[in-house]
Parts: C-alpha cells; structure tokens; sequence
C-alpha cells in the first residue's frame, strides 16, 4: 500500500523483523530500510534486510547502519536467531544491491525532505541516536518514534533488560531524552502476540512465495525455541511497533516517564518505567504499550503475507 504512514524502518533481521517488514510493506509507506548490528552482525542483517525487500519487492532502498553500540562491543543474539540472523532460512535470490549512503545519513537527509515520517526502529537503536546526535531537530520533525524495545516488566536477556535496549544503552537513553513522540512496544506488551505452528500451517496453504517464506521463518524460530525448551512458539515483537502506527486502534498505550539504566551492574540496558500513580511526575515521555489486540493482529500479519 503506498497511501499509508510514511515509514522508515530500522531493522536487524531477525526472524520477527523479517515478518515486520512485511506487515509495513502491506500497510504503510515505507521510504527507506536501513540496517543495523543486533541480532548478527551488521553485514548478516544487512543482507536480510535486502533480501527481504527484494522478496516484498519493496520501492524502498536499503542503508547499511552502525556496526558497532556507542559504547562497548557488539552484541548479538545468535542463540536465538542463528548466527546469520535468520536460522537456516535461505531467502530467494535477488539481484538487488545497498545504497551508498550510509543509513544515518539516509536517516537525516529523508526527514529533511519529507514531513510526517515515523521512524520504526525493531533493532538497537545506533543508527536512530547518531542522526540525532548528528542533528537534534530530527527529534521534532518526524512524526514519531515507533520501537520494540524495553519492557515495562520482565527483560529478556537478563531480568530487567530487553535485548534492543541491552545491546545499546546509552544509544537508547539519547532517544528516549530527545524530545520525540515515542511510541515503546515492550516485551510486556509483545509477549501478548505469539506466533504457532498453526500459524505456519496457514501461511503453507497460500500460493504467495511471501507466505511460504513467513511460514519458513515461523518454523526455524518454533525450532529454536523448541530446541531452548520454550515450546513451539514465538513472540513477534517487532511487528507490534508497526501495528503501533498502521493500527494503534488495536493496542492501548499510557503515557510514562522512561530513562534507561546505563550504569546498573544488574540492570545496565534496564527501561525504568515509572509508573508511580501521580500522573504527570515526572512528566510522561514516552508512550508505552500494554495491550494488543493480538488476534486482530494476526490476521493482518498473515494477509500481509497471503496477499500475491
Ligand atoms: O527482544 C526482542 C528484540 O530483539 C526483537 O527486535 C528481536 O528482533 C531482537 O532484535
Ligand atoms: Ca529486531
């Protein structure tokens, strides 16, 4: 669909970042991909994400991001994506190739040019907090912020920590202060949205080489999880923070204040909500995601992917 929000879409593909693209293909504009390090290395969801724009046959380029957090090494998260990124998952070949601009670049000059952008990060957020290191006013002229990332609960990679966020604290501290409309789909809220081998089974009985690629990738991450004894199934956590745009009818948000923990020896990469009854102190800046509709959800994520 090219009459929905404009979108620019930051991504480490990532099985559930490969489904988002998706979804954001079929319901919004999307301007422009662009990658960064976080679920594998830069070149690895580099390649995804081409491969992924070249499967959805994207109008949108691809810019490759930051390899590297603002401060410390790499992070990844191999044991649940596969240290490719996406499993044993081949995506169909393509002649497609990067941009020469760099994605902080792309990320600065395009919301220059065009008012009324969201910005959907579903990565650690390197490349959103360089551009606005880079230029402060992107903060105000986008139209918003759109993230998975945090929790206003438990964490992922340790008790409190949500991977996005851990991989790049400082880098998401310079976002959430910057003054931007941020909408955050936390593990809390993206927890709601599980994906089954039902799910995949469904995709299978489409004729799409869309769907046949979504239900390959809900099979390699039912495998994964399976294997880490999770059981066979999946949160889509990125596809929350498009839906949080295309269709925020279908998830409730509060407004809150959030900073991120960077020096907690237990809790470093930590989302502090707060979430203290007196509304307004401290004034809210963010609005964080508690709710999904998740079965309405669904059904768009496999149309999405059903459609030819
Ligand atoms: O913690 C979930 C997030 O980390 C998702 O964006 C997933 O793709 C991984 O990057
Ligand atoms: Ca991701």
């Amino acid at each position: 669909m090219r009459d929905g929000p404009q979108l620019i879409v930051d991504c480490d593909p990532g099985h559930d970042d490969a489904l988002a693209l998706g979804l954001a293909h079929e319901h919004g504009n999307v301007l422009g991909i662009t990658s960064v390090s976080g679920n594998a290395p830069l070149d690895d969801t580099t390649r995804n994400a081409l491969g992924m724009a070249a499967l959805l046959g994207s109008s949108a380029e691809v810019y490759r991001g930051e390899a590297r957090p603002l401060v410390g090494e790499p992070r990844h998260a191999g044991g649940v994506h596969g240290t490719g990124g996406l499993g044993r998952v081949a995506l169909p070949k393509h002649d497609r190739v990067i941009s020469e601009l760099h994605a902080v670049d792309y990320l600065i000059e395009a919301t220059r040019k065009r008012s009324n952008v969201w910005l959907v990060p579903l990565g650690p957020l390197t490349n959103i907090a360089r551009a606005i290191e880079r230029d402060p006013m992107l903060a105000s002229r986008v139209a918003g912020i759109s993230l998975m990332g945090g929790s206003a609960g438990a964490g992922n990679v340790t008790a409190v920590a949500e991977f996005n966020i851990w991989a790049d604290p400082e880098a998401a501290q310079i976002v959430m202060a910057s003054g931007a409309h941020i909408r955050m789909s936390g593990l809390n809220l993206t927890r709601q949205w599980q994906s089954d081998d039902a799910i995949a089974a469904r995709l299978k009985e489409s004729t799409s080489v869309k769907a046949q690629v979504a239900a390959a990738i809900l099979d390699d991450i039912h495998d994964r999880m399976e294997s880490l004894g999770r059981g066979r199934r999946a949160a889509l956590h990125d596809p929350c923070a498009v839906l949080a745009v295309t269709h925020p009818e279908l998830l409730r948000f509060e407004g809150r204040h959030v900073t991120i923990e960077t020096e907690g020896v237990y809790t470093r990469g930590m989302t502090v909500v707060d979430e203290r009854p007196t509304p307004g102190i401290p004034e809210a800046n963010v609005e964080v995601g508690y709710q999904i509709d998740s079965k309405s959800a669904m059904e768009l994520l496999l149309r999405a992917f059903e459609r030819a």
